[in-house]
């Protein structure tokens, strides 16, 4: 839908009109996966996909939230924040309007439309990027002194305590703060970053595998606990380690007694993630990319057989991509358990990969991917109506 016909359709269900539009963009993480709750690195960049909020104040402290795409109504009070288990859409509006309040800013109510283009089970994050969205349009509507970093941890807390994913920053994060025609080198630890441009002759390609990836939170937070676990027996020889961000490889390997088999493949995916990351931005800073292409394929193997949260439709993708000769890398990308891969193409072979690559993954697999050029894009953005 575009913006006219939202502002309409607004203005059908609540006559009246929107004061306020937020937009906030989905993400592809590039490398730096499974990385960002171990305090470690990532490398994302926002997508040309988003979700829209308008929204419009209230004074009675009541919420009043349609979601377009659903088709779906939802009326609460800010007084009495609830979970719903029946429109569960409305829960990312629910958790960042609990937040804002339990931080202490001062907002009345509002009517609000939500909308996107970001595949929803994708592992694109149109969670976050709804989160971010709301968050926006309410500081908009408010004028709350939020900046862009508190704002992303605000929506992160939101879907940790409502929606009850343990996710880590990195989602809301590049939503909230991506710049356009580049990627976040984030620092999940103190949240420095680094804006690094992208080499524009080379494509981000999506392909969606058709696998929904069934918000599998539990799956997602148990991988969470394995990590922090393994921290903690590890904390016995390293004992400042706060994180696995804290042990490198060599340090793992020489007490690899203290871990069985599961906890020791989670942690040495992340260790080597994390150093991938570091690699992968060296070598793009010295224009490398043929080479940080390598790296995508790397952290595929180690998210397939160390940190197992690939599935067999990610590796057919990937392996299918590795075999296009315009490929530079390839990878799942976001929590797995399905969802999409990322893959590196050049510019001018772009068209001749979503063929070839639809073709036959479609054939293999008798599902329907979807198969999509991403153009890197700024963060959230809000205006007046
Ligand atoms: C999800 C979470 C992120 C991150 C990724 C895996 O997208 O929301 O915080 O943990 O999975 O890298």
């Amino acid at each position: 839908m575009n913006r006219a016909e939202l502002i309409t359709l607004f203005e059908k269900h609540f006559q009246r009109r929107p004061e306020v539009l937020a937009e906030a963009p989905g993400r592809v993480n590039l490398l730096g996966e499974h990385t960002d709750y171990n305090d470690g690195f990532v490398f994302p960049a926002a997508i040309d996909r988003s979700i829209r909020v308008l929204a419009s104040p209230r004074d009675d402290g009541r919420i009043r939230a349609c979601s377009a795409d659903f088709g779906r109504f939802s009326e609460f009070s800010l007084s009495s924040l609830k979970k719903s288990s029946s429109e569960t859409w409305s829960n990312y509006l629910r958790g960042v309007a609990d937040q804002l309040i339990k931080n202490g800013f001062l907002m009345g109510g509002g009517d609000f439309l939500i909308s996107g283009n970001i595949p929803v089970g994708a592992g694109l994050s149109s969670s976050a990027a709804y989160e971010v969205a709301a968050a926006a349009a309410f500081r908009k509507m408010y004028d709350l002194d939020i900046d862009n970093v508190r704002l992303a941890l605000l929506a992160q807390a939101a879907e940790r305590q409502f929606v009850g994913v343990q996710c880590g920053i990195m989602d809301q994060f590049v939503s909230a703060n991506a710049r356009p025609l580049s990627a976040i080198f984030l620092d999940c630890r103190d949240l420095t970053h680094d804006h690094v441009p992208l080499d524009e002759n080379v494509s981000i390609v999506v392909c969606d595998s058709d696998v929904q990836r069934e918000l599998n939170n539990s799956a997602y937070n148990d991988r969470r606990t394995e990590c922090e676990e393994s921290a903690i027996l590890l904390k016995k020889r390293f004992p400042d380690a706060e994180a696995l961000r804290d042990i490198s490889l060599e340090g793992l390997e020489q007490n690899r007694d203290l871990l069985d088999e599961t906890h020791y493949k989670r942690a040495y995916h992340v260790i080597s993630e994390n150093e991938r990351v570091l690699e992968g931005i060296r070598l793009l800073r010295n224009g490398n990319m043929p080479a940080f292409g390598k790296l995508l394929y790397k952290s595929h193997a180690g998210l397939r057989d160390f940190f197992e949260v690939s599935c067999p439709e990610l590796d057919l993708l990937v392996e299918l991509a590795s075999g296009f000769k315009g490929t530079l890398g390839s990878r799942m990308t976001g929590a797995g358990f399905g969802g999409c891969t990322v893959s590196l193409v050049e510019a001018g072979l772009v068209e001749d990969f979503k063929t070839k690559i639809k073709m036959e993954y479609d054939r293999s697999t008798g599902k329907t991917s979807r198969i999509y050029a991403c153009r890197p894009s700024g963060g959230v953005s809000t205006q007046s109506l």
